[in-house]
């Protein structure tokens, strides 16, 4: 995996971050941007430079896992999509620059529930993953917490039939709150536990790890629902 320190914070060069393409340079991001109307339907095939099952990580944070589920699962390409510049920088420098990286990583510096449903073409997705959201503990900031049933039916639509969104975290009320969404959205079949073995860790799960704290980890998967109640049942 990447060394996550060092002096990354140039503007990224690289292919990894696509903020330029998407938004009109790598120093347009973060919380409000929208993408522009001319790149859609966005090609992720000339992305990527093949075509291959593709994979959404949300909150990557660090990276560590993004970058360890990319070399893990070569076969696959993947998206990350964090709302902080730093993190989107610092990543895509770092994947730029390893040798050892084998190109199939994808990054957007933007605030994934505005960029999703544009972004990404419905049932184009294997895996969804969304690990660790932040809490948004206070009332008045618990509209900003990720997985709740609006989006969870956003998610569902990205998914390919098979495909699932795995979560992690740390919070049961957090982990509880999720599961409620995605349990209560048609066309989600779960919760379906997974081990500590079957994903790379994240960087707050190795944290949480080492503390001896517990960890919720559970899936969802998309099947298909019957005709006529309009929802998409494609599969890639
Ligand atoms: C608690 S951290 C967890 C980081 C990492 N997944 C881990 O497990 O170590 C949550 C991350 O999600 C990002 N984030 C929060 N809301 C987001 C959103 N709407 N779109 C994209 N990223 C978001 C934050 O900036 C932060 O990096």
């Amino acid at each position: 995996m990447p060394r996550m320190r060092g002096p990354v914070q140039d503007e990224p060069q690289g292919p990894t971050l696509l903020n330029t393409h998407l938004f009109g340079a790598p120093t347009i991001g973060g919380n409000n941007v929208t993408v522009r109307p001319e790149v859609l339907p966005f090609d992720w095939g000339q992305a990527f430079g093949r075509e291959a099952p593709r994979t959404l990580e949300i909150g990557f944070n660090r990276g560590k896992f993004l970058s360890e589920l990319a070399l893990r699962w070569p076969d696959h390409d993947h998206i990350g999509i964090e709302i902080r510049r730093r993190y989107c920088w610092r990543l895509a420098n770092l994947l730029d620059r390893d040798p050892e990286h084998g190109g199939n990583v994808r990054l957007v510096w933007a605030d994934a529930k505005r960029v999703t449903a544009d972004l990404l073409p419905p049932g184009s997705l294997h895996a969804i993953f969304v690990n660790f959201p932040d809490p948004w503990w206070k009332r008045r900031h618990e509209k900003r917490r990720l997985v709740q049933p609006e989006y969870a039916q956003e998610l569902r639509d990205l998914l390919a039939v098979g495909g699932a969104v795995w979560v992690k975290s740390d919070v049961a009320a957090i982990a509880e709150e999720i599961d409620a969404s995605l349990a209560g959205t048609p066309g989600f079949e779960g919760p379906e536990p997974f081990g500590p073995d079957d994903l790379p860790f994240t960087y707050r799960e190795a944290k949480c790890v080492k503390a001896g704290m517990p960890i919720h980890r559970f899936r969802y998967r998309r099947v298909a629902v019957a005709a006529g109640d309009g929802q998409s049942t494609t599969n890639t």
